[in-house]
């Protein structure tokens, strides 16, 4: 297999559509069997549920090229799983589990030449989704849904890669106490353009969420969970219910204690003690882990003593222990690496 011809080692984390996507639709009550297309535009009625009231959800996930040539993508089953929680919290019709990873190896089959060579720092990034495609104009669920995954080749979401980034800590909230945190909903992400528009207009690469019920503990980012490690090299991870429950967090802290014996910690976690923490980083399918350097609090820094050069030592080994578990290097737990042959 030819693979394209593209510039991988230079990828940012962008969109370039690729020869195949996977569609299925669901009307009438029921899921038709679903194909793959070529065609990369989508028709809808202007008053579409999707585009009125948002009702919309998706997935992030990756297809690796392993050190022996082989072609995985990591833990499907945990999206699908997440999946049928957010399609259940937004009113949609849960798409069945065993047909989501289905339509996640179909859709990786049908565009092997774009899943980047082994050793590229690239990787083929895929998106699951699922909208309200037919007309609501009343404030409820649609009728019919489309589910769609398509793929797209990408390099690190942060400029720099492994370079240690800044953030604030916003004034902006991103989830209520019971609202829709804890799901993948485009909802979520439509109200936090305007925070990291304005980050970025400081001069910030990201944002840190604060719990808005009492605005004292720490929740996420606006695309990934945060791990701290302590002085005495404990990993810990804030837990809350308003939170996206991330599967790349969930790996790290089983990858520290099972594979780097580290003792491991979910908790809440407090904005007064960042300052005590030797290393941040910021974990998802997307940022894998990026290392935070420094945040700011309305003018006042807290600088880890890992400093804005590197990733902290326990950050680094995190990082290469589960890339090397992605890319077949270090042996993966039972049935965390699906194999597209
Ligand atoms: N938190 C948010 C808000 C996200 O969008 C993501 C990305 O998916 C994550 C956390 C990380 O989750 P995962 O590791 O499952 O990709
Ligand atoms: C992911 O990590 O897959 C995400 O969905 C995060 C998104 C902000 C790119």
């Amino acid at each position: 297999m030819d693979k394209k011809n593209i510039d991988w080692s230079n990828l940012g984390f962008g969109y370039i559509p690729t020869d195949k996507r996977f569609v299925a639709n669901f009307k009438n009550g029921a899921w038709d069997e679903g194909e793959l297309t070529s065609d990369s535009m989508i028709t809808m009625s202007e008053c579409a549920g999707v585009l009125q009231y948002a009702q919309t959800i998706f997935e992030g996930m990756k297809a690796y090229t392993t050190e022996d040539g082989r072609i995985v993508t990591f833990r499907p089953d945990l999206n699908a799983q997440r999946f049928e929680e957010s399609a259940k919290r937004l009113e949609m019709p849960v798409y069945p589990q065993d047909k989501f990873v289905e339509a996640i190896v179909e859709t990786i089959k049908a565009n092997k030449e774009f899943v980047p060579p082994y050793g590229s720092g690239a990787t083929l990034y895929i998106r699951p989704y699922m909208f309200g495609i037919s007309p609501v104009i009343g404030v409820k669920p649609a009728q019919d849904y489309q589910f769609r995954t398509f793929c797209t080749p990408v390099g690190p979401y942060f400029k720099g890669g492994a370079k240690p980034i800044t953030i604030k800590i916003s004034d902006f909230d991103r989830a209520a106490p019971h609202g829709t945190g804890h799901i993948k909903a485009g909802l979520n992400y439509a109200m936090s353009l305007h925070a990291i528009v304005t980050a970025h207009n400081e001069g910030f690469d990201e944002n840190m969420y604060l719990d808005a019920a009492t605005r004292t503990k720490v929740e996420e980012t606006g695309g990934a969970n945060f791990l701290f490690v302590t002085k005495d090299n404990k990993v810990v991870t804030p837990k809350s219910n308003s939170i996206l429950p991330s599967i790349t967090r969930r790996s790290l802290m089983y990858v520290a204690k099972e594979y780097l014996g580290l003792e491991v910690e979910e908790r809440e976690v407090f904005k007064d003690e960042l300052k005590d923490f030797a290393e941040c980083g910021l974990c998802g399918t997307a940022a894998v882990i990026s290392p935070v350097g420094k945040i700011v609090d309305h003018g006042e820094e807290i600088c880890f003593p890992s400093g804005m050069e590197e990733m902290g030592p326990i950050t680094k080994k995190l990082y290469e222990t589960l890339t090397g578990i992605q890319m077949g290097r270090i042996e993966a737990p039972e049935g965390w690496l699906v194999e597209i042959k």
